[in-house]
């Protein structure tokens, strides 16, 4: 029998100088699509995926992160009080129950892959999930969802991926793919962040993995990759070199990059216009000002 993901890491140590000065005393996962925290979204989707247990690799100055998933009673009384019903039944949606979150320090800002390592003995000999909070996936059914339904089948090691232009290829982990069975990709190598010229697809690795329980043993081992940091992906090429399974997922769904400004801009009005409250309003709103660039 296959066992059950039910595992996930949040890499959430990053310091986000993307969006500095806000983050200088914000984490950036706690910066807002509309009205919920991008790690709430990250949060939603690993639950639905059937995720019961999750850590966060976080650092300092991440505190609000913590506090953000605290209970609210103060707030929840005066809510209740007012008579805010909705408000509340919202707020309680956020709940985590006690014990589910896990907080794992990194000391040093040593890569992707070094935080997922820090979180090793809290996986033990079990396949996990890392969702890398940065990257939204818009879909109908939620992206690990889509994949764990695969990985039930299929077993190994599994990336979510997606075409990307020429241009942001050296942006990405990028798939070498020897064979494509519907969304299914088999991978027999990765590159971090290749030049265009060196690689091997245009397929790249969105922040949504399966892994195997190796691959942390394989992080342990790792030298300094692309950057000076460890990196996952290299942990995970390794796997594909040595002749375990690694898969691709061709995801259902619209990505949006958090990480950029623009990609955060964008699922910002992508996300708003899905909202009743505040549809109407926001498209006149473009409209007109689109109108006059
Ligand atoms: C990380 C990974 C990269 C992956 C990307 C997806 O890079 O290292 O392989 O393609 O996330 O968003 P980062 O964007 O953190 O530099």
């Amino acid at each position: 029998m296959r066992r059950k993901v039910t595992k996930a890491i949040f890499p959430v140590a990053g310091l986000g100088t993307r969006f500095l000065p806000a983050t200088k005393s914000i984490p950036k996962e706690i910066m807002t699509l509309v009205d919920r925290p991008l790690i709430q979204y990250a949060i939603d989707e690993a639950r639905a995926a059937g995720i019961k247990e999750f850590i966060f690799v976080t650092a300092k100055g991440k505190g609000a992160l913590e506090d953000y998933f605290d209970g609210a009673p103060e707030l929840e009384k005066t809510l209740r009080k007012k008579g805010k019903t909705e408000l509340l039944k919202e707020l309680r949606a956020t709940d985590m129950d006690s014990g589910a979150i896990a907080y794992i320090r990194q000391r040093e800002a040593l890569g992707l892959g070094h935080a997922v390592w820090c979180a090793r003995r809290l996986i033990s000999n079990e396949p996990f999930a890392v969702l890398l909070p940065d990257d939204v996936i818009s879909s109908t059914t939620p992206c690990l969802k889509q994949m764990i339904e695969q990985y039930t089948e299929t077993g190994g090691n599994m990336v979510a991926a997606m075409e990307v232009k020429p241009e942001e290829v050296s942006s990405y982990g990028i798939l070498s793919v020897t064979e494509t069975n519907g969304r299914l990709l088999s991978v027999d190598d990765m590159a971090e962040k290749p030049a265009l010229e060196d690689a091997p697809s245009r397929c790249a690795a969105i922040g949504r993995y399966i892994l195997e329980p190796s691959i942390m043993n394989r992080l342990r081992d790792l030298k300094q990759g692309n950057g000076n940091e460890i990196q996952l992906t290299d942990a995970i090429a390794q796997e594909a070199r040595d002749g375990g399974k690694v898969y691709g997922y061709t995801f259902e769904g619209q990505r949006y990059d958090c990480g950029s400004k623009a990609g955060y801009l964008k699922a910002t009005v992508a996300f708003a216009l899905k909202r009743d409250d505040l549809k109407a309003d926001l498209a006149e709103f473009i409209k007109q000002t689109a109108a006059k660039l």
